[in-house]
């Protein structure tokens, strides 16, 4: 279990391989909060990575809602999620979907990319899927800044749950329930 002390103390290519999958796909977030260092806590570590994710230009922030998976998509169909994306959409169900409901969710990820041109973002690991279904209806009427806004919003919880885990020692590819339950339909 990786201490506060011991990540701060962590030169800037440990503390990206350490901590670069907080943000899928986009280790740079890591690796540009380094030099905020030192950490006093979980919170202050988690506020550093979400304004470098703030302060970063407008196309790399659209790169990094773009890395995120289709909820019960394409890639969690083929089994190719990262072990963090696996675990999330677990958790919410989404690996015991019935073909109705695969379809239901492929529709409405493929209505809201039509619209906004980037997938759907909630935070899977404290959203139920029937409230993730309600969420992908409601949200698609809303106006194309707010949903960005939101994404990013998301992003910085689902984050904030990956770096609890990393600070507790939890490795995804340790839930071997998860790699088991893979995305079969029921
Ligand atoms: N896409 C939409 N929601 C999520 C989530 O919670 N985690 C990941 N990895 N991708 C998502």
């Amino acid at each position: 279990m990786p201490s506060l002390a011991e990540i701060n103390a962590l030169d800037r290519r440990a503390f990206t391989a350490a901590l670069g999958h907080l943000f899928e796909h986009s280790p740079w977030v890591a690796d540009e909060t380094w030099p905020r260092r030192p950490f006093s806590d979980a919170a202050v570590l988690h506020a550093g990575l979400c304004a470098t994710m703030r302060g970063a230009d407008r196309s790399r922030q659209l790169a990094l809602i773009k890395a995120h998976p289709d909820l019960a998509g394409r890639l969690a169909q083929q089994n190719q999620l990262t072990a963090e994306s696996a675990k999330e959409q677990a958790s919410a169900g989404l690996n015991r979907l019935s073909p109705e409901e695969m379809l239901l969710f492929q529709r409405l990820n493929d209505d809201y990319r039509a619209r906004f041109g980037f997938p759907f973002i909630i935070c899977a690991r404290l959203t139920a899927r029937e409230a993730i279904l309600v969420a992908m209806e409601s949200r698609l009427a809303n106006a194309p800044e707010r949903e960005f806004q939101t994404a990013l919003g998301e992003i910085e919880k689902i984050a904030r749950l990956r770096l609890d885990d990393h600070l507790l020692g939890v490795r995804p590819e340790s839930n071997l329930w998860i790699q088991a339950a893979v995305f079969s339909p029921r």
